[in-house]
């Protein structure tokens, strides 16, 4: 079984169906700068703890980077019988370095204890990626929010219009869980920054090797604690899984406002011309495609996430072949996400928002109603009271089919001798934003604070 990394007890080599079924170069060659990354940091521990020559040191690192370039410019690919990375990389370094020479790299690690760094170093990377692109979007918001200031729109609960918002009050609020997750990605990292390298198959080398150093060359700080959890643990990756979900979730609720403020019924937003599609047969149609792919692409990012749990689930210590299952729903996260987070940011930042249709609509469905019953308390009226004299006016308008503010004196005083013509004051969407005053609240004060608070997160972020 020439080109192999086992097979010597065998009698016979691996079927086709196996070979088939076990194959993994079609993703895991992703992984191949980090495993030669990998291969001249252990070779420095294997120097070091004299297995290996000066001589043979300098030979070893001038061969891996070689290959490196090779993999680089495409030169080197695995071919149809190659197991894996690991394998491929083997055959390449037994080709440049001699078989000699080349043979002695293998000794004190595993594929397990390799393959287990290499998908923290591949996310450690993309994390980075993904962190920067998050912060262009979270931007992007911020941008909309300073360019648009003072805009009022419906804010709504149950889709239902509620109370009136700043639209920049409303845009932050999409900006708020991005910030998180750009937390979480820290805090991700931070977790993930442990060396798995020398824990070999599962119970460690014997040969003495300098796990730290690996572990320093390779840009970790610490080495993991237990080899076999080391080996064994995918919880790392879930959790990569689970924030990229989540990132993809909060994308899916922004791209929803974005796609329901585009449509001919409520035109407050009105899409770039280069970030929406047009349709095959109605000429008039202008779709806003990117908001609907980042809600369809959350199905898939939280389909990954769920999928990798499952197949942890139950799987006992230590090493265990279902792990190597692990790759693909990250690999195909980070891809989406990497593409999809240029496209939603790009789409934010070109909105053109029809502020004056959207301060019509601010006041419309009575959403200064609660303006009233809080007026109400500060003449002192319990607040029980005061709701149901405040219903009791919404019935009396919709009836009449006016709004609060198209009821007259008389009316007022009719429903309670508590409402004087001074409650109109408060009938005003431009009122009742500046009246909520709040720390969190939609007052503009309040909102352009918390636009410098978020632009400052962001930037020591
Ligand atoms: N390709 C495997 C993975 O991705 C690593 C190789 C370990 N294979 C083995 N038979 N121990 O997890």
């Amino acid at each position: 079984n020439a080109g192999s990394l086992w097979g010597a007890r065998f009698a016979s080599g691996p079927s086709d169906a196996l070979r088939e079924l076990s194959r993994s170069t079609h993703f895991d060659w992703a992984l191949a700068h980090y495993d030669i990354a990998g291969s001249k940091a252990h070779a420095e521990a294997l120097a070091g703890a004299g297995y290996l020559t000066p001589d043979d040191f300098a030979g070893l690192t001038a061969a891996l980077d070689r290959i490196d370039a090779r993999v680089a410019d495409g030169s080197l690919v695995p071919g149809p019988d190659d197991e894996d990375v690991h394998a491929v990389l083997e055959q390449a370094l037994l080709h440049e370095a001699g078989a000699e020479l080349g043979g002695r790299l293998r000794a004190g690690r595993s594929r397990n204890d390799q393959i287990a760094t290499l998908i923290r170093l591949y996310l450690r990377d993309h994390v980075r990626v993904i962190g920067l692109q998050l912060i262009d979007l979270v931007d992007a918001l911020g941008a909309q929010a300073d360019a648009t200031f003072g805009a009022i729109l419906p804010g709504r609960t149950h889709l239902q219009h509620a109370q009136p918002v700043l639209l920049a009050h409303h845009l932050l609020a999409h900006a708020w869980p991005l910030v998180r997750d750009l937390d979480r990605l820290g805090d991700w990292a931070r977790r993930a920054d442990a060396s798995p390298y020398g824990s070999g198959a599962l119970a460690g080398s014997s040969l003495g090797l300098d796990d730290g150093l690996v572990a320093r060359r390779l840009g970790f700080s610490r080495t993991v604690e237990n080899s076999m959890d080391g080996t064994a643990a995918r919880d790392v990756v879930a959790e990569f899984a689970f924030i990229a979900a989540m990132i993809g979730v909060d994308l899916s609720r922004l791209a929803e406002d974005v796609i329901l403020w585009s449509t001919r019924d409520v035109g407050f937003a009105r899409l770039h011309d280069s970030w929406s599609t047009g349709s095959s047969i109605m000429p008039q149609k202008k779709n806003p495609d990117i908001a609907e792919l980042a809600r369809g692409k959350a199905g898939r990012l939280v389909g990954d996430l769920a999928g990798l749990l499952t197949t942890l689930k139950g799987l006992p210590l230590a090493y265990n072949r279902d792990l190597q299952e692990d790759k693909e729903p990250v690999f195909d996260q980070v891809v989406t996400l990497e593409t999809l987070l240029p496209a939603v940011t790009g789409l934010v930042a070109t909105l053109r928002f029809d502020v004056e249709r959207m301060a019509a609509s601010a006041p419309e469905g009575y959403s200064l109603a609660t303006d009233v019953a809080e007026w109400l308390v500060k003449q002192g009226v319990p607040f029980r009271d005061a709701h149901e004299i405040t219903g009791a006016l919404v019935a009396v308008a919709e009836s009449r089919g006016v709004g609060l503010d198209g009821l007259d004196d008389a009316e007022l005083r009719a429903v309670s001798p508590a409402l004087t013509p001074d409650v109109r004051s408060v009938l005003t969407a431009e009122g009742s934003v500046a009246s909520r005053t709040g720390v969190s609240g939609t007052a503009p004060e309040r909102v352009r604070h918390q636009l410098a608070t978020l632009t400052e997160r962001v930037r020591s972020a």
